[in-house]
């Protein structure tokens, strides 16, 4: 009985709402461990678009149960927002899918105030935030000041932390930052109005996947954002303020972690960041353009257009390290058609020294020189294959390659945005 967490292996945004959706059917829970409405998650059925931010891309299936783990930081104006625009889809018709734990954090109106007025300080060294009050909010569960979503439950004690916090935050965004201070009033009222739209959710979930566990039940966790995202991990300080990581699964969503079974890395067939920070196999030049437009490289959150360069092994290797990948899906194949010429960088080169596996460092990645390898283009138009068979004989050789450097297998090839577009070799829950 495995239980798979699907891990982004690069900056974020590598197909992970596509590959979760597509799994769902075998699984019975679906959790989001880790981050908030910094995700963009998009998920394509027939021609219907949905971007998912907080809640589990599983919602779009209607007998699966989504957790919103204790890990994440929850923005509530958004995720009420998100609750309508599904329910206006016609998905989640049913009160009893959605789960959210009441150890999770409230993303506060001031935690956004804070995140975009330091950007904006920060100047040319901002490190592109989303603005959605990520850093902020987890700075204040890690200073013990934050606010838990069960404190919702109680009105004397969210009106305490509230004015608590307001007392602190009101000094530093008045003095520090010249902003307008918040009325303790006004957002005691506006989070008490909200919670009618999200109490029949909230729950011990740590308990509920437990339980879920004993009886067999198959687990889907879902992460957000990527490898090189990860504030321990990733290339700090242009990173996320959560553990993007798969150990971080067990933690967010309070289970242990002997309960992770399969690890799939994501992989982009090449590589996108949004937001400042090194990007050694970053294009500048048209082919970098054509791959932001051929591969709809815009932001799912904040529209922004992404950087794109070649697909770095060092990069993906690392990630396997750092996560404990078992296993690997390469999203966006389809997008490479048409190349004459297809670039993989294997090294890089730096400080008179090959390197195999990337060093995430801040200091050291900038000083990186890939080297590259070229691999044979294609001009077939992949969107249509469902066999591995059927993929032209460069597309099979740049895949084998990737699954020979990084030393795991490719079980799982996405060709389009849409759940048909997919080459599944083998199905992680059958592991
Ligand atoms: P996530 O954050 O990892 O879930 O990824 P995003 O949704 O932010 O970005 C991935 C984008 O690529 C979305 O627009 C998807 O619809 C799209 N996409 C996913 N898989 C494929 C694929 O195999 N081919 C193409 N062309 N697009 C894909
Ligand atoms: P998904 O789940 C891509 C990036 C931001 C910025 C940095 C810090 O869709 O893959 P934050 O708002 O988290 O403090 O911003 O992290 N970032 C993402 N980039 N995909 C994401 O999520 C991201 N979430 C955050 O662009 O560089
Ligand atoms: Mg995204």
């Amino acid at each position: 009985m495995s239980n798979v967490v699907v891990i982004g292996t690069q900056w974020g945004d590598e197909g992970k709402g596509k590959i979760v959706d597509f799994l769902t059917p075998q699984a019975d829970i679906v959790v989001r461990f880790q981050g908030g409405p910094n995700a963009g998650h998009t998920v394509v059925v027939g021609d219907k678009k949905t971007i998912l931010h907080q809640i589990p891309s599983g919602i779009l299936h209607p007998t699966t149960r989504c957790v919103i783990g204790n890990g994440v930081v929850l923005d509530l104006e958004q995720l009420l927002v998100e609750i309508n625009e599904l329910k206006k889809q016609c998905y989640f018709q049913n009160e009893s899918a959605l789960l959210i734990s009441g150890n999770a954090h409230l993303i506060m109106p001031y935690h956004k105030q804070i995140d975009v007025a330091r950007e904006r300080r920060k100047g040319n060294a901002k490190i592109g935030t989303t603005g959605r009050g990520i850093g902020p909010a987890y700075e204040d569960k890690v200073s013990r000041c934050g606010i838990r979503v069960s404190d919702l439950l109680d009105d004397a004690l969210f009106k305490s932390k509230v004015h608590e916090n307001l007392e602190e935050k009101n000094c530093y965004l008045q003095h520090f930052f010249n902003e307008s201070p918040l009325d303790p009033t006004d957002v005691i009222e506006r989070y008490i109005s909200m919670r009618e739209g999200i109490v029949q959710f909230i729950t011990d979930t740590s308990s509920f996947l437990i339980d879920a566990i004993r009886s067999n039940k198959k687990i889907l966790f879902e992460g957000a954002q990527g490898a090189l995202l990860d504030v321990d991990h990733g290339t700090y300080p242009f990173v996320t303020s959560s553990n993007t990581v798969a150990a971080q699964a067990a933690i967010g969503s309070g289970i242990g972690p002997h309960h992770l079974h399969v690890i799939l890395g994501i992989a982009k067939a090449y590589t996108t960041r949004v937001g400042s920070g090194p990007f050694p196999t970053e294009l500048h030049d048209t082919l970098g353009e054509m791959l932001r437009k051929k591969g709809g490289e815009f932001g799912a959150t904040t529209g922004r257009p992404r950087r794109c360069g070649w697909f770095d092994i060092p990069l993906v290797r690392y990630a396997a390290r750092i996560n404990g990948l078992t296993h690997l899906a390469l999203t966006k194949l389809d997008v490479l058609s048409g190349l004459k010429k297809i670039k993989i960088c294997v090294g890089y080169r730096c400080k008179g020294e090959i390197l195999e596996v990337a060093t995430p460092h801040a200091t050291v990645l900038p000083l990186c020189e890939p080297v590259y390898h070229e691999c044979e283009g294609w001009d077939d138009d992949l969107s249509n294959i469902s066999s591995f068979d059927d993929l032209p004989e460069p597309a099979k050789e740049y895949i084998k390659f990737i699954e020979h450097h990084i030393e795991l297998p490719v079980i799982i090839i996405s060709v389009g945005v849409k759940r048909n577009q997919i080459i599944s070799l083998q199905h992680p829950f059958a592991l």
